[in-house]
């Protein structure tokens, strides 16, 4: 009886511990970080757009957590300055992600801000970006003979364009791409603070 009582307490000693170092001190030293003054709350139309990015399973392949030089050359990829606390402020849930099958995606915004090429790029990736493991979203999209007024119409590279029709966005794929748009997050912050 004796060792089950020290198994068990040693059991509770080991979770106490994680959940403070993992969960308690966390939260007592993110809990006072503010926003950073360049970033802005999500529009409506960018929330949308975020669940359809959920819906999709964007974040398993795509991070949005620039990291440190010391960590990893993302500066030099072009995916921007490591990020900090208070860039995630409007996030709930996070999107961090972990997986980096494709680019991270934390800066886009400011990398590709064309409405066309992302619309044309979610409707077939490889029409833009030769072999290219990233999935095609054609249900994000309608094929008509002809576009009616009011429809977004979506200019694919003639070789991926289905012959004689149109392409037109739904308004989910207008909403994730507003989202996409919307990442930004280029604005100064001091090295290591949240603003
Ligand atoms: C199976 C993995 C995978 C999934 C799932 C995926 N992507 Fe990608 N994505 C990639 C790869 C690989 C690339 C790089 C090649 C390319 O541009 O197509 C990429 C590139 C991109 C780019 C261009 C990045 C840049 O720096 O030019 C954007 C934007 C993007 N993906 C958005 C999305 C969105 C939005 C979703 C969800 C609807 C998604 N991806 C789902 C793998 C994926």
């Amino acid at each position: 009886m004796h060792d089950e009582l020290k198994l068990l307490g040693g059991a509770m000693v080991t979770l106490a511990l994680a959940t403070s170092a993992l969960v308690v001190v966390p939260f007592m030293q993110l809990k006072a970080v503010e926003p950073p003054a360049g970033l802005k709350p999500y529009t409506s139309a960018q929330l949308r757009g975020r669940e359809v990015y959920i819906k999709n399973g964007c974040i398993y392949c795509h991070s949005q957590q620039p990291r440190d030089r010391a960590q990893a050359p993302d500066d030099k990829r072009g995916w921007g300055r490591a990020s900090v606390a208070g860039d995630y402020h409007y996030d709930k849930p996070h999107l961090l992600g972990t997986m980096r099958t494709g680019p991270d995606l934390f800066n886009i915004g400011a990398r590709q801000p064309s409405q066309d090429w992302h619309l044309g790029h979610l409707y077939q990736p490889r029409a833009y970006s030769p072999g290219s493991v990233m999935p095609s979203y054609p249900f994000l999209f309608e094929i008509k003979d002809k576009a009616d007024p009011g429809d977004r119409v979506v200019s694919v590279p003639p070789a991926y364009s289905p012959y004689g029709k149109v392409v037109v966005a739904s308004q989910e794929a207008i909403d994730l791409v507003t989202y996409l748009q919307g990442l930004d997050h280029t604005y100064p912050v001091i090295e290591g603070k949240a603003k």
